[in-house]
């Protein structure tokens, strides 16, 4: 079996607001997601890169992508769910191999931190996910942004990404309906009734989402370039 990994980047970065979408932001002399994919080369059991572009991307061509096992796919979708599924149709994959889908734009992920996945999950029937255990009170906001209730945060985790799974059940997962709620791969493989397994990832591997993110993302690339 292969271990393949899709990277999602067909996003438009709506939320931060820049002059081109967030993947493309400049960040220790490359942009954004040249280091996440740099990192997903670095693992040695991972056999293809596989970046996933909207068909109308006009910012790729204007960079260096020459990285070993990178291959690049102009089929992105509407929706981050699209663009995953959309992937996997143009990779020509056995129902048996893992696909590692991680975001584009969580620019800080180790190699140490993929490989924990890769170990945890590799005999694992269902497949999983990097995850965090939430450290904080959770509260309910109601419409005026007054707290309706407390959740208990034991047994909470925040969904990270890489998310693994076979190819096969995958697909099938995401041949479903794709408007309701399917944010992560995770909750597309959860509707068949199966249950990922949930393996402890790092707040380091958080998604570059507002503006205030990026100074964090370039302190700590900085820090392990130095
Ligand atoms: N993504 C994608 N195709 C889409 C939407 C998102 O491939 N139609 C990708 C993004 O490029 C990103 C990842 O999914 O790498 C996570 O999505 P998110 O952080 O929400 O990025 P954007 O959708 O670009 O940001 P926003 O929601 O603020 O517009
Ligand atoms: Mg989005």
């Amino acid at each position: 079996t292969r271990h393949v990994a899709l990277v999602p980047a067909a996003g438009s970065g709506a939320r931060f607001g820049a002059a081109c979408p967030k993947q493309y932001l400049q960040l220790s002399g490359r942009p954004l997601m040249w280091h996440t994919l740099s990192t997903l080369c670095q693992v040695a059991a991972i056999d293809e890169v596989a970046l996933v572009l909207s068909p109308g991307d006009e910012w790729f061509d204007d960079y260096d992508w020459t990285l070993p096992k990178l291959t690049v796919h102009r089929v992105g979708g509407a929706t981050r769910a699209e663009t995953v599924k959309n992937g996997i149709a143009a990779l020509g994959l056995s129902s048996e191999d893992w696909l590692l889908v991680h975001d584009a734009a969580r620019c800080c992920l180790s190699v140490a931190m993929v490989e924990r996945l890769l170990t945890e999950v590799a005999d694992d029937p269902v497949g999983g996910l990097l995850a965090l255990p939430v450290p904080d009170t959770v509260k309910r906001a109601d419409r005026d942004g007054r707290v309706s209730i407390t959740l208990p945060r034991q047994g909470m985790w925040l969904a990270q990404t890489p998310q693994m799974f076979r190819a096969g059940v995958l697909s099938q997962a995401l041949a479903g309906d794709l408007t309701d709620g399917v944010t992560d791969e995770a909750s597309a493989i959860e509707r068949l009734g199966l249950k990922p397994r949930l393996v402890e990832g790092d707040a380091s591997n958080f998604k570059v989402t507002w503006p205030r993110d990026l100074p964090l993302a370039r302190a700590i690339l900085e820090a392990r370039q130095s």
